[in-house]
């Protein structure tokens, strides 16, 4: 998809589809929706007179043009009301007008930069919503799909229309709207490949090729290293499998200064069966996506490489698979994490905050200011907040504060959730430091509460995906399948962290 920033009249611009914005409540057509009317006789306030065209969001109207215009087609995208605007509601409107014009042949669209200017909507913040809404919302994974038949039709070029004035802005957020989008759908593809082709060392392969590409530094620990480094729990999770584990690392480096920054720490379980505590059939093959939060980190360095805000960063993923083998973890076995503390294990299954514990000590003793880390963690989660937004935990109110607001600018809803001391108990073991799962009851909380034990002092947030991780249907940006979450939102977090 090539998407361009032209400056001109939109009534000049040839394309296979204009799409232009329309409110709810509104009656008189102003500004370039009314140029492009008086051209099309009337038509577009015709179909407003007659209330075909009403502005509710996602409303979509196509009128054909008949040779009056350059263009094919007008297609009238409704944004709601005009008081409720945000960048999220012009990101899924685009999303869905692009959808819905895909299957006529169209292949080029232009556009104004909706909304810029409304509700203090900078034409930057316009131009990248409309960016992050065609690339987002026409993302599919058809890789594996070998018939021809079916397939969608293709939108290839974007055009974005502007004055002179305001080119430079709209350019500016159409750049950055692109590179945020295509880390989602990096993670995306990487989430929805399956675990035969998405192994640990195909994770690690994929890290090795967007370092080289990007500039980033990797390293990537072998089984012999992580056990010279004393990562029991990962290693632990990973004797039940054949493949082999992978604990990669990248780094980022835009601050002069040695300090090391941020760490964005993903999840990487390749496909989680439970291991000897296994999980029912119905539904396990979405397991393949339990290494969407390891795709998330991997992809938001990426875009981070590509903006270059000066700060380090760190992107840590823990990658093995949990299968039960003949020589699997087993409950009741106790192991003993990187910096010294040991762990019984009451279910393998809670494998996600084993590989973590060790990522997060790895994070601290590289003296990392800030660890983020993001995992499809546990059931109760989506149980506690269903699939609408990501559960946030942690030990340092001020920085959740910044991976909220971070979520609210990319549209990756989050929901922070309590960490009072009283959960602690239900973490205690009997016969080790801590044990891996806290009962029946919090467990989004409890398993938050084991990984606080491992973050100790250093400022840290925990993002539970489990539930918005994967879409069951297509939504605004959304299709069905991996979502991409939280990869713009993390870029958005180091954006804002590099600034201060
Ligand atoms: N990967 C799962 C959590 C999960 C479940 C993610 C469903 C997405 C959809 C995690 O490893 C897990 O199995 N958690 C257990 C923890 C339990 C054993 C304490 C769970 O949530 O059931
Ligand atoms: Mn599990
Ligand atoms: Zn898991």
């Amino acid at each position: 998809m090539e998407i361009k920033v032209i400056a001109g009249d939109i009534t000049k611009v040839k394309a296979d589809a204009i799409i232009v914005n329309f409110f709810t409540g509104r009656r008189k057509l102003d500004g370039d929706i009314a140029a492009l009317d008086k051209a099309l006789d009337g038509a577009i306030s015709q179909l407003v007179r007659q209330g075909e065209i009403k502005g509710k969001l996602n409303e979509v109207t196509v009128v054909h043009s008949l040779g009056k215009l350059p263009a094919d087609r007008v297609v009238v995208a409704g944004l709601g009301k005009k008081a409720e605007l945000s960048p999220n509601k012009v990101r899924g409107a685009v999303a869905e007008t692009c959808r819905a014009l895909r299957p006529k042949g169209v292949t080029s669209v232009a556009t104004i930069a909706q909304g810029a200017g409304i509700n203090g909507l900078s034409p930057e913040a316009a131009a990248q919503a409309v960016a992050e809404g065609v690339l987002l919302g026409l993302y599919s994974f058809r890789k594996h799909i070998t018939s021809q038949k079916e397939k969608p039709g293709e939108i290839k070029q974007l055009t974005i229309v502007g004055s002179d004035r305001v080119k430079p802005r709209l350019e500016k957020g159409a750049r950055k709207g692109e590179i945020l989008a295509e880390a989602a759908n990096l993670a995306r593809d990487m989430v929805n490949e399956p675990a035969n082709y998405m192994t640990p060392t195909r994770l690690a392969e994929t890290a090795t090729k967007l370092a080289r590409n990007h500039g980033l530094e990797i390293s990537v620990l072998e089984r012999e290293q992580m056990a010279e480094l004393g990562m029991g729990a990962m290693l632990g999770v990973a004797q039940g499998s054949r493949q082999p584990p992978k604990f990669i690392v990248l780094h980022y480096k835009g601050s002069r200064t040695k300090e090391p920054g941020v760490a964005l720490i993903g999840k990487g379980i390749t496909f989680d069966s439970g291991g000897i505590s296994i999980k029912p059939a119905e539904k396990m093959e979405d397991m393949k996506g339990d290494m969407a939060g390891g795709a998330a980190v991997m992809a938001a360095i990426t875009a981070i490489a590509r903006l270059k805000p000066k700060i380090n960063v760190v992107a840590i993923i823990p990658a093995t698979e949990n299968l039960p083998d003949g020589n699997a973890l087993k409950p009741g076995d106790i192991l003993t994490a990187m910096g010294g503390k040991t762990i019984e294990i009451i279910s393998t299954d809670a494998e996600g905050r084993l590989v973590l514990a060790d990522a997060l000590d790895y994070a601290k003793k590289l003296g990392v200011k800030y660890i983020v880390d993001a995992a499809t963690l546990t059931g109760a989660c989506i149980i506690a907040l269903g699939k609408v937004c990501t559960g946030a935990f942690t030990n340092r109110q001020a920085l959740v504060d910044k991976v909220i607001a971070a979520g609210n600018e990319a549209g990756e809803l989050i929901w922070q959730m309590p960490m009072y001391d009283e959960y602690k108990e239900q973490n205690k073991s009997d016969v080790a430091d801590i044990k891996n799962v806290g009962g029946r009851g919090a467990g989004a909380i409890t398993a938050a509460q084991f990984l606080a034990e491992f973050a100790g002092d250093t400022p840290w947030v925990h993002l539970d995906i489990a539930g918005t991780s994967l879409s069951d249907k297509e939504k605004a940006h959304l299709v069905k399948g991996a979502t991409g979450v939280p990869a713009r939102t993390l870029v958005n977090l180091v954006l804002a962290l590099a600034k201060r």
